[in-house]
């Protein structure tokens, strides 16, 4: 069953519902073309299956390695960028306690996961080996490509750290790749030291690998339930590629609701939530939407902010900033936890008007009235709903996104599953650090920088 729900009626005096349903045909033709991978990218197109093919098999080796890594570690270490972490890491961080790493293992039930390889920060990785000299460590290296620099460098690092801290033959044990299945460096290097392997699928991208290992492993060794979350994926998967119309179809909506304000004007959509815990679902659909789209001097700029934290910094600007921007609430109505406001007999602050109320109803009325708010100064609304924040309703979320993703990009007439602009800056890095092969574009740019 879905729960996710969408609602476009705060878009109502920017666009007509009749420009948001002028894209009902063409979303048809852009769903049967991706089924039939006959469209742009198409062999790219393996994550639509995923859900149907993420078998019992699949499924009980991971769970089976969680419960390996959680008896031998304390703390599991992600080596992965871009798409080859930010699934898993939004996952984990929605379903987890929000301050999880002060929790002590037992209390958490799993190791703690921690993340490298996503930056080239050298203050960052040392102060991760300092932690993790003090505890028991194991760790995921995952990479498509396997020749991807920042966790390629970030690898090298901790794999001799955690070489000299177990020895080889131990650290071996600790040590997973996920990788192509036959070619790259990274598969060189763990067939050569024998590591475990699970495969990255040739025809899935890494921003819409969160159903592949590279989501799974390090959400199953977080300590959560994988089946339930591929089973929400899987109803959601149900429902998009088969419902024909923008009523029933929550990502042609989305889809068109979006290109609909593009078209009017609206190039920047901001994604809001109102729980800290969802910033990584917000950092993971910046990478879908922005590497999926924006190319080809076309594409919506997307952005997130985190309410009502931001509200005392960006909502300043969303408020009376360039009229350019829309938002989509990303809006939880019901919380994991119970808490209410205590009252206080003198009521110095003046909030005994609301004591006795749960926060999560003071949260909802923020939530409800910034939405006017913005409404207001020209800012249209889309929301996003679940009912509650948990493995099966993330699944139908992050499915959702994805397709909906695919057919957003099609609308644009872009190819939404290639990123041919990431390489620029690559070029000039391995340049400037003098990689062989690359000594004219070094001479030119270093006297650039002059
Ligand atoms: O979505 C993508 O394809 C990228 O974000 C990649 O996931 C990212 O660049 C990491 O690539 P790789 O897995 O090859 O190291």
């Amino acid at each position: 069953m879905v729960d996710l729900k969408i609602n476009t009626d705060k878009l109502e005096g920017f666009v007509s519902k009749a420009a948001i349903y002028s894209y009902q045909q063409q979303l048809v033709l852009h769903q049967e073309t991706l089924l039939n991978k006959t469209g742009k990218g198409n062999d790219f197109l393996g994550w639509i299956t995923l859900p149907d093919e993420t078998d019992e098999a699949m499924l009980g080796s991971i769970m089976q390695d969680a419960r390996e890594i959680a008896a031998m570690a304390d703390i599991y270490v992600v080596v992965g960028i871009g798409g080859s972490y930010l699934g898993a890491r939004a996952v984990i961080e929605a379903l987890h306690h929000n301050f999880a790493g002060l929790l002590t293992k037992q209390e958490r039930k799993a190791p703690l996961i921690v993340y490298a390889g996503n930056n080239i920060s050298e203050d960052y990785l040392a102060d991760l080996m300092d932690v993790l000299d003090r505890y028991d460590y194991a760790m995921t290296v995952i990479s498509k490509s396997g020749t991807t620099t920042e966790p390629a460098i970030a690898f090298r690092v901790l794999r001799r750290h955690l070489e000299q801290k177990y020895g080889k033959d131990e650290a071996c044990r600790r040590i997973i790749a996920i990788t192509d299945k036959s070619r790259g460096a990274l598969k060189n290097l763990a067939d050569a030291e024998g590591y475990k392997t699970y495969v990255v699928p040739d025809d899935v991208g890494g921003r819409y690998s969160v159903l592949t290992p590279v989501g799974l492993l390090p959400i199953a060794v977080a300590g959560f339930d994988i089946r339930r979350f591929v089973e929400g994926a899987r109803a959601m998967k149900q429902l998009v590629t088969t419902a024909k119309t923008m009523d029933e179809n929550p990502a042609f909506l989305y889809a068109a609701a979006r290109n609909a304000m593009y078209a009017s004007g609206k190039p920047v959509e901001i994604m809001v939530n109102y729980q800290p815990s969802l910033i990584y679902i917000t950092e993971w659909w910046k990478q879908l939407y922005g590497e999926s789209e924006g190319k080809q001097n076309r594409g919506i700029f997307p952005a997130g902010v985190s309410f009502t934290t931001d509200l005392h910094s960006m909502g300043q600007y969303v408020q009376e900033g360039l009229r350019i921007i829309f938002e989509t609430v990303l809006s939880i109505e019901k919380p994991k936890r119970d808490l209410t406001v205590p009252a206080e007999t003198d009521d110095a602050d003046g909030l005994n008007f609301v004591a006795g109320k749960r926060l999560h109803e003071v949260n909802r009325q923020a939530e409800l009235g910034t939405l006017l708010a913005h409404v207001d100064g020209q800012v249209p609304n889309i929301v996003i709903s679940l009912p509650q924040i948990n493995e099966h309703t993330l699944g139908q979320l992050l499915y959702f996104y994805e397709f909906a993703c695919a057919l957003s990009g099609y609308l644009l007439d872009v190819n939404p599953f290639d990123q041919p602009g990431v390489e620029a800056y690559k070029k000039n890095m391995f340049a400037l650090l003098g990689k062989p092969g690359f000594e004219k574009q070094t001479e030119e740019l270093r006297k650039r920088l002059q």
